[in-house]
Order: structure tokens, then sequence, then C-alpha cells
């Protein structure tokens, strides 16, 4: 069989009076008119526990768009093994039947459910309609599309020699056990691709959601269910982290987990999952995609507008919350004085506010714990002599979560908003002296821990390969004269390595054969 050749789903624009826009106004007044019920869903049995939280707006946390039903370990324990009654049938499917179900999961989110999710992503994550555009639209159906032709090429991968008299052949084996795939909130297409691709190759899953992103991942499984994902193959509960950590990494069925988020988090699972590695049927795969201090190089030979819209971009798109967000950059102090400029005017230049205003550039940080955490370090900033702000420096949580976009300029390259993952509107700049370009690469390198994105901005050729060479660790996705975001599926795989993640690109044949185990099979005639 050969799969549809898959294409980059169309951004579609929003424009002030298009029919897209009027499509998308009416999901929006339609999820604000509504009080939304969210169960949990385990063996295809939606799931209340009359344990209620709200789902709050990030932009206007005093209103309440709807409840979501908490569970504990017994849910988890109840979706291990609708997941483990599952597998049999599952992983017999023969493997377009599986390709079928995902294709058409693509299809109704790139139709009938474009503008339900879409919706839910900017009420539940404050997204923009952009935003939430490239995210819950396009990023989560290219996911979908590309990993089915992925998937195809994987199954059809065999030994090139087969002597006479014998056949050798690889069969993907699903692993055996079931996969926990373990989300975060910014971004609904990372939500929806760690469940799908371990599913898709054959084995069942639970899932837990941030909780902060409910209400998008509600829409998703509708979704799967639509599209015809038998019970039991994905299981989406929603229970506190180390509660459901407590369950999962003792199972002796728990065959691996695909993580996004947080690089603490991961650290504390991996080390967990070694103190149990001896109750495992088999070693659990583990994939994770966590934090990130992501960078932007300028060289004196750049062009000012082309720099400061990537920085400018790159920082501040969905409140600086993507994982590859830049968040320290790097400018020539022969650039600084047309730069600086530049980057206040077009900071200044962003209107903030809710996300039912489409003119609104930035919208509000996810919560309030992540709020007074980049309040914090604002105020550190304020009262340092290591440190100026330029432009931003105020917040107000009275209606919202909002932070005004900040630029803090560092006088040393260590200083703290420099190494650390502040996930929020707040860029770091640091001035280099331009004969010190060389020093530069070396600070780059070695001032964080994490090395997910990162990009050069310049005009000298031989400054970019400078750059790329000396940085080719620093960064798992490097962009040359581009902002450091917007990977898209099928052009740029995603992801880092050192502390940013396992590097086994989202959206790519190496994630997929992670959630299979060949077996060899010679047979002789
Ligand atoms: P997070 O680590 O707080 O949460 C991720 C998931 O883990 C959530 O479902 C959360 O409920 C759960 N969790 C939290 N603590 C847990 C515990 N002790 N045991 C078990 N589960 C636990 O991350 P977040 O705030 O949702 O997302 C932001 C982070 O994700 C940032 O660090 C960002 O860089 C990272 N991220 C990375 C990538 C990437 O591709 N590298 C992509 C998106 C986000
Ligand atoms: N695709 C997202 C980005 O690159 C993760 O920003």
């Amino acid at each position: 069989f050969k799969v549809p050749e898959p294409v980059n789903e169309p951004v579609l624009s929003y424009g002030a009076g298009s029919r897209e826009r009027e499509l998308l106004r009416g999901a929006l007044e339609s999820a604000l008119s509504a009080e939304i019920d969210i169960p949990m869903y385990i063996g295809g049995e939606e799931v209340r526990t009359g344990r209620k939280f709200a789902v709050r707006p990030p932009h206007r946390h005093g209103d309440v768009l709807g409840y979501y039903h908490y569970g504990d370990k017994s849910h988890v324990e109840a979706a291990i093994a609708a997941a483990l009654s599952a597998k049999a049938a599952w992983e017999d499917l023969a493997w377009e039947q599986r390709a079928a179900i995902f294709l058409r999961a693509a299809d109704l989110i790139a139709g009938p459910y474009r503008y339900k999710l879409n919706a839910a992503t900017m009420l539940g994550q404050s997204k923009n309609a952009y935003q939430a555009e490239i995210d819950s639209a396009c990023e989560i159906v290219d996911f979908l599309r590309f990993n089915v032709k992925y998937m195809a090429e994987i199954y059809s991968q065999q030994p090139p020699v087969s002597p006479r008299g014998n056949w050798n052949r690889v069969e993907q084996r699903p692993l055996e056990g079931f996969v926990f795939a373990l989300t975060p909130f910014n971004f609904t297409a990372i939500a929806g691709n760690l469940p799908t691709s371990a599913a898709m190759m054959g084995n069942v899953v639970v899932w837990k959601p941030a909780n902060t992103q409910v209400y998008s991942a509600h829409v998703l499984m509708e979704v799967f269910r639509e599209a015809g994902v038998p019970a039991g193959v994905i299981n989406l509960v929603f229970v506190d982290g180390p509660e459901a950590g407590d369950v999962i990494f003792k199972h002796p069925d728990f065959a691996g987990i695909h993580f996004t988020g947080s690089t603490a988090v991961f650290q504390n699972i991996w080390k967990t999952i070694g103190e149990n590695i001896h109750r495992y049927r088999s070693y659990p795969r583990i994939v994770g995609e966590t934090g990130g201090k992501d960078f932007i190089l300028v060289h004196a030979s750049a062009d000012v507008k082309a720099a400061s819209t990537a920085i400018v971009r790159g920082a501040f798109e969905y409140q600086g919350q993507k994982c590859s967000a830049a968040s320290r950059v790097y400018i020539p102090s022969s650039l600084w004085p047309a730069l600086k400029a530049q980057i206040i005017k077009d900071v200044s230049s962003f209107k903030v506010g809710p996300v039912e205003d489409f003119g609104n550039f930035i919208n509000a940080v996810i919560d309030e714990k992540s709020f007074d955490k980049l309040a914090k370090y604002i105020d550190a900033a304020q009262s340092d002599p290591d440190a100026e702000i330029i432009v931003g420096g105020t917040y107000d949580k009275s209606e919202g979560y909002y932070i005004q976009p900040t630029v803090i300029v560092a006088q040393r390259p260590d200083y703290v908003t420099m190494c650390e993952e502040l996930f929020g509107p707040v860029l770091t700049v640091y001035v280099y002296e331009d004969e010190k370009w060389k020093e530069t690469l070396d600070v780059i390198d070695s001032t964080s821990i994490y090395a997910l994105t990162g990009a050069v901005i310049a005009r000298d050729r031989y400054a970019i390969g400078e750059a790329t060479q000396a940085l080719r660790h620093a960064a798992g996705n490097f962009y040359i004269n581009d902002k450091c975001t917007g990977a898209v599926v099928g052009q740029q795989p995603f992801g880092g390595a050192r502390g940013s993640g396992t590097n086994d690109k989202a959206g790519s044949m190496i994630n997929l054969l992670r959630w299979v185990s060949p077996r060899t099979i010679k047979e002789t005639f």
C-alpha cells in the first residue's frame, strides 16, 4: 500500500471580515456560552468522578469555562487495565487500518473540528488566533499525516539481502505493555502527538495532560473517538502527576514514557524508572523533550531590522512560552544602538490583552505560579546593578496573568536570566564587543545546561559557517537568518539534546522507531 503523500496543512489567516474569522468567533462564542463538563475517558467510557476543578481562561481568571473531573490512583489503574485489555486486538489490526484512523483524525481536525479545537486552545491556554491556528490546526494535523507516512516507511524497510534458500525479514512489533504519554500545557499539537505517535505503531496508551491543557485535550479526545480509535487504546486521565507516576512506574507492564515538559520533572521520572527497573518485563523506552534556554546570536554583518524581527517574534510569540522561544540574545556593540532602538520600537508596538480581541499579540501567561515566578525575576532585575530593563518590566494579575513583554540588558553573560529557563515574555540581551565574536561562541555553548534551539543572524558567510560549527552541540534545531521558533513537521524535525531532551525528534521516523521493538525472522526453504 502507498499512503497519501502529505503536504503541510495551510495556515488560515483569520483576517478582518473573513469567513474564517466569523467561524472562529462563532466557536469562541459557543465555548463561552455553555458550561463545559469534561470527563476522563477510560476504556471508551466517559468517567465523571464529581471531584471537579474549574477550567478558567488565563487572561480572565475570574471566569469559569466549565469543569473537569479529577481522578485518583484507582483511575490510573483502571486506565492501565483498559489499555492492556485493548492491546491484543489493536496490535493485530493491520497497520493500514490504524493509518486510516489517524488520517481520518487529521481530516476531522483540518475540517469540522478546526474552529472548536482552536477556540479551546485560545480560551484554555490563552493563545491568540494565529498561534492557535499554527498549533492546534496545522501542527497536529501535520504530525498525524506525516507520522502515517513515516510509519509506512518503517514497515516497508527490510534487510537488503536474502541469499537463495532464505528469506530474511524484520517485523516491527509494538512494545510489550502500555505507553505513558505525559504532556505539557504549551502546545495542543504536542499533547496530541505524544499519545497518537505511540498508538499509531500499535501501542496502547495512558495519557495524562497538564491540568492547564485539559480543555483542548478533551476536544482532541472527541476527535480520536470519532475517527475510530477503539476503546482502551488511548485513555485520558486527569490525575495529579506524582500520584499517576506512583502507579505507572511500579507497573510490570510499563513499556515506555513519551514525555514533554520541564527538565526537572523528566529527571525525577528517569530516576524513578531507574529505581523500579527490576519490576518491568522489558527495559522501558524513555523519550523526553524538555526545557530550553534558546539563543539568538547576532553578527556585526546582520541587517538590523531583520535581526529585530527575528528576536522579538522568537522571544514574545505565545508570551515566550514555547520551548523553542528565544530567551537570551547576543548582540555586537557596533549594532547595539540601532538594534536597541528597533527592539524597543517593535516591542512597544505589541498590543497586550485577551485572545477574543484579534488585535492582541500578547495574551496572558498560563497560570498564577508562572506569573509569580516571572514577576520575581523582573523585580530582581529592577534592583540589580548587573541588569537594566529597557522595555516592559510591569505586570498585573488583577484580571488575567499579564506580564508586559520585557527586555533586560545583562552586564554579565552569566546573569541569572541568561542561564535559567523562565518560560515567559522576558528576554535578556548581552552586548558583546565585536572583536570577541569567537569568545561569544564559547560563552553561548557553555552558559546553559540546555541545547534545544538557537539561531545566528548574519550576512557574512564565514561568520555563519563558524557559528554553525562552533555551536553544533548547543542546539538540536539551529536556524540561520531566522527566529528560533516555528519548526514545521516534515521540514524541521524538532528536539534537543543535553538538558533539553533525548532528541528523538518529534514528527520524524526517529521518534516512531522508539515505539516499536523489531523482531528479525530468518526462514530457510
Ligand atoms: P511540566 O514539567 O510542569 O509538566 C509536564 C507534565 O508533567 C504535565 O502533565 C504535568 O502535570 C506532569 N508533571 C508535573 N510534575 C510531575 C511529577 N512530579 N510527576 C509526574 N508528572 C508530573 O511542564 P509544563 O509547564 O507543562 O510545560 C513547560 C515545560 O515543557 C518547559 O520546560 C518547556 O521547555 C517544556 N517543553 C519542551 C518541549 C520540547 O520539545 N523540548 C516542548 C514543549 C514544552
Ligand atoms: N514547533 C514548535 C516550535 O518550533 C515547538 O516552536
